[in-house]
Order: structure tokens, then sequence, then C-alpha cells
């Protein structure tokens, strides 16, 4: 059996790739390593946690001694390394929190992998899911970021996401460590943690609390289902080339104003409100600082190289994701008010 050890399993893109891989490949053993911070829910693998393949390891990848012990303890053949901040706002808030996860973890990880693989390293894989956040923002309407744009990070995350690739790329270079990256527009979905745009105004639409809508709302982005992101990783996990990037993304863009009034009026139809109901919910409030104008992925060398395309049209995407959080609001409830976190000490106290 293969054993693989996917990072950040236990968040929202993380538990998407761990339930995929789990239970379409029995082969594998996966091994899902987590620090459970503010964003990991172990709630999200409920349905999959005792699963024969499955086993889940807490731990930061901060913690270089910690990785060294799990990577002599296991013979991983690969690591698809989600683990990260994610969230921009926390970014200009506490930057360092990021510098420390996403680029001191990411070169700790790298190191750990070089060492346990020194002897027969192109028998192993390196894959790094980043971000479209790297390329910077687009102005012109016809253009689209390409695996050939040029770095241009604006913001603390984006920032030590593109260190993150770097690293990867000269850990390729230098030392021949077999590697992959891929760079995703925005994803939405079951599971998604409620500080990011859609699960936060579909929760605040239920509460009927204000929508704060930051700017003038004329910030685009492109939006992905998770589950056709999963998918992406499957299939370059395992058709990727060598030393490769790989740019996903939906071509699927969208104002943020206009998604949050379709989310208004989908909820509105939902919960039998009269129509313009929780578009009334709608404020404008100070722009986030240094607020990225638009994204927007060109995916064709994925389509073309790799027969990967996004299976759902946004409307169907959206309908799945708003009956998710309308079906699990007990899910919502756990993390707004805290009680999420004590989910491990109960499910692995004394184990
Ligand atoms: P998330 O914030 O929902 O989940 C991150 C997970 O990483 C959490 O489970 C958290 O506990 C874990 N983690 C954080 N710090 C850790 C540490 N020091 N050690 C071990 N585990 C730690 O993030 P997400 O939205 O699922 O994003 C996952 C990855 O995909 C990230 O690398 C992100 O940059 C990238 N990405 C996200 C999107 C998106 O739209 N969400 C798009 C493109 C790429
Ligand atoms: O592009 C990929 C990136 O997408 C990922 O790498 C990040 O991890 C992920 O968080 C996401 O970043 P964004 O900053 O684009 O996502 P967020 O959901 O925070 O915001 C989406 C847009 O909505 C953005 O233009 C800011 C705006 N926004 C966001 C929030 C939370 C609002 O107008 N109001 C809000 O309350």
């Amino acid at each position: 059996m293969k054993k693989i050890l996917i990072t950040g399993g236990a968040g929202f893109i993380g538990s998407h790739v761990v339930r995929r891989f789990v239970t379409t490949y029995p082969e594998y053993h996966i091994f899902n390593l987590d620090a459970l911070t503010y964003a990991g829910n172990l709630e999200n693998l409920r349905d999959i946690e005792n699963s024969a393949n499955y086993t889940f390891v807490k731990g930061d990848i901060v913690d270089a001694a910690f990785l060294g012990e799990l990577f002599s303890e296991h013979d991983f053949y690969g690591v698809i390394h989600l683990a990260a901040e994610s969230h921009v706002d926390r970014s200009i808030t506490d930057p360092m929190a990021f510098v420390m996860t996403n680029v001191i973890g990411t070169a700790n990880l790298l190191n750990a992998a070089k060492k346990s693989w020194k002897d027969n390293l192109e028998e192993h894989l390196f894959y790094h899911v980043s971000t479209d956040e790297v390329y910077g923002e687009l102005h012109d309407p016809n253009e689209f970021f390409l695996e050939t744009t040029k770095y241009d990070p604006r913001s603390p995350y984006s920032a030590s996401k593109a260190s993150s690739d770097h690293l990867v790329r000269a850990y390729h270079n230098t030392y021949k460590m077999p590697a992959v990256i891929s760079n995703c527009s925005n994803n939405y979905g079951p599971n998604h943690f409620p500080e990011k745009l859609i699960p936060l105004m579909i929760n605040n639409i239920l509460n009927d609390k204000p929508l704060p809508v930051y700017g003038k709302g004329e910030n685009i982005r492109d939006w992905l289902f998770v589950e056709d992101h999963a998918r992406a990783i499957d299939v370059i996990f395992h058709k990727g080339a060598n030393g490769e990037t790989y740019n996903i993304g939906g071509h699927n863009e969208w104002k943020n104003i206009d998604l949050v009034k379709l989310l208004c009026k989908i909820m509105d139809e939902k919960l039998d409100r009269p129509e313009g109901t929780s578009d009334r919910l709608i404020h404008y409030v100070t722009d986030r600082a240094g607020h990225d104008l638009r994204y927007a992925i060109d995916a064709t060398k994925l389509k073309t190289e790799l027969g990967w395309v996004p299976s759902l049209q946004f409307a169907e995407g959206l309908e799945k994701t708003v009956n998710w959080y309308l079906a699990n609001q007990g899910w919502l409830d756990n993390i707004t008010s805290g009680a999420y976190s004590h989910y491990y000490e109960e499910m692995y106290d004394g184990r």
C-alpha cells in the first residue's frame, strides 16, 4: 500500500481531496496531517474517518522536529501539500502567521521529504497546492493568468504563497526533488469556512445580518466548485509532468456585488421570503487594503495536456452549495459558536 501524506486535510479544500483519495484509491493509505487551527474541522471528514486506508495525524508543519519523526516513521510515496493560512483579511492583520505556516512550514516539509527520500528521490512526488493570487491582479478584461505570467503578489497571503512556490521550484531545480505545482482560482462549495465571501453571505442571510460588500463590490473573482478542484489535483498528481505548473480555473468570472445579489435571490426563494428581503441586508463597507481587482485563470494547459475541464456549471454548483448549508446549519452553528474546536478532543481522547 502506498502511503500518501496530505497536509491541511481538515480544511475546506483538503477535506474534499482527502475524501476523494480515500474513497477512490483503496490501494493508497492516506495520512491527513493537520494542526487543527481555527480553519481545521474534523467534522468535515466524519463520513470517512473510520476507513481502513485513512489515518489522521495532528501536527504542525512549523515544527521541523515533529516532521522529521513523522517521515522517519513512514516512507511516504508522495506529499500533497495544502496546509496553509488561507484568508487574505487575516494576512493583513497578522502577516507573521502566514510567513510561519506558508513559508517556514513549506520549507520544513520539503526538508523532511528530501531527507527521507534521499536514496530514491525519483520514486517520490511533492505536489504543492497554490493559488492564482501569486500572479497579482488583472485590469485588462481580455487578459488571463497563464502559467508563464510573472509573479506579482500583492498581499501578505499571496506573497507567502509565492514564496512557498519558489521554494518548491528551488528544491526541484537544486536537489532534483520531483515536484508539481498547481495554481487555482477561488473555490466554493460545502465545508467552506464562513469567513470567506460565499459562505459568509449565506450565513448572514440565514441570520438576517448585514452583508458586508468591500468597496464598490466591483472586484472580480473566477469561481470553481471545490470537487472540480479536488478532481484536478487527482489528475495532476497522477498524470502531471515532473517540474510542471498547472493553472486551474472555472472560466467563471463574477463581480462581487452581482454574486452577492444572486445569492440573495437564491436564498429568498429557498427560505420562502419575499423577493428583495435579503438585498436590503447589503452594506457597502470600507475596502480591503490593497484589494486585488480581478483574478481570471486560463486553464488551457490542464485541458489540452491532461484532459481536465470543470464538470459543473455555476448555477448547479451554487444550488448544491446553498442546499448543503441549509441542510448543515449545525455545522455553521458549531463554527460560529466555536464549539467545533472541541471535536478533536472528544473524538480522540484516550486513543
Ligand atoms: P483552509 O484555511 O480551509 O484550510 C487550511 C487547513 O490547513 C486547515 O485544516 C488548517 O488546520 C491547516 N493548517 C493551517 N496551518 C497549519 C500548520 N501550521 N500545520 C498543519 N496544518 C495547518 O484552506 P483552503 O481554502 O482549504 O485552502 C487549502 C490550500 O489551497 C491552501 O494552500 C490555499 O492557499 C490553497 N488555495 C485555496 C483556494 C481557495 O479558494 N480556498 C484557491 C486556490 C488555492
Ligand atoms: O483566488 C484564490 C484565493 O481565493 C485563495 O488563494 C484564498 O485562499 C481564498 O481565500 C480566496 O481569496 P479571496 O480574497 O479572493 O476570497 P474571499 O472570499 O476572502 O473574498 C472574495 C472577494 O469578496 C474579494 O474580492 C473580497 C470580497 N469580500 C470578501 C469578504 C469576506 C467582500 O466584499 N466582503 C467580505 O465580507
